[in-house]
């Protein structure tokens, strides 16, 4: 693993405990007023019986799916996450790191409806690993991701490479994260290069908001032929 990539993912080892507690206090503004409604929209929209979610975090997402009455699995890199979303309840959940799920080390079975990305896909190199969904997902499947959206989160310098996160403002004992910054065309072609081709774009926004809080893409394995 690249050494930026490897620390983004020890970011996470260090900042889980911080990161739990800011989920589950609600103190995202921009999640509770838009993103997290955003995203389960998109999942429910097509009414998917089993659904992965890639890189789930301490498992919100599978919660709020499983209450809804869906097959719901999880996959997270960091182990404290993955034990956070077992203990709320989740009972399929794994821990693997993108790179084994690339190497196909971990099983986390397949024939998904639908598969998920919630602000989890922050390292550089995501076409091996969007190649590899695109192999677990069932006919008529789709990927669902939702991220930063790139002209907000750009801050001046639109050009694909790594940023780092600071945290700043939010409560707890962080540890900054790098991760990778791509324009709106770079996301596409990544997609395209992984044999997906894009179904919808959302822009979620808060009314009383000049910017929109995320990009959401609503994406299907490309047909041959
Ligand atoms: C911003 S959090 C989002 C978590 C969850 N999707 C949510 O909406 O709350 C990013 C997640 O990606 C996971 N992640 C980042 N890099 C990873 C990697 N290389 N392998 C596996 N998981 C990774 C982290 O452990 C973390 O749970």
């Amino acid at each position: 693993m690249p050494a930026s990539e490897s620390s983004l993912l020890q970011s996470w080892h260090h900042n889980a405990a911080a990161w739990i507690e800011a989920i589950r206090s609600a103190s995202i503004e921009s999640r509770q007023q838009v993103t997290d409604q955003a995203i389960l929209l998109a999942v429910l929209s097509r009414q998917p019986e089993r659904v992965l979610d890639l890189g789930c975090g301490e498992g919100w997402l599978l919660r709020a799916l499983a209450d809804r009455g869906i097959n719901v699995v999880g996959v997270d890199g960091d182990a404290s996450l993955v034990e956070a979303a077992r203990a709320a309840g989740s009972s399929a959940v794994h821990v693997a790191s993108y790179e084994a799920l690339v190497e196909t080390q971990v099983d986390i079975g397949s024939g998904y409806d639908l598969i998920c990305a919630n602000f989890a896909l922050l390292h550089q190199d995501i076409i091996p690993l969007l190649a590899a969904m695109n192999a677990l997902l069932a006919p008529g499947g789709a990927l669902v991701i939702q991220t930063l959206h790139p002209w907000t989160a750009a801050a001046g310098d639109y050009q694909d490479g790594w940023r780092e996160e600071t945290f700043a403002g939010f409560k707890g004992q962080w540890q900054p994260m790098p991760w990778y910054f791509r324009t709106l065309s770079s996301w596409l072609n990544a997609l395209d290069m992984a044999g997906f081709q894009l179904v919808s774009l959302q822009e979620p926004q808060h009314p009383q908001s000049p910017v929109p809080q995320s990009l959401l893409l609503m994406t299907a394995p490309r047909c041959s032929g």
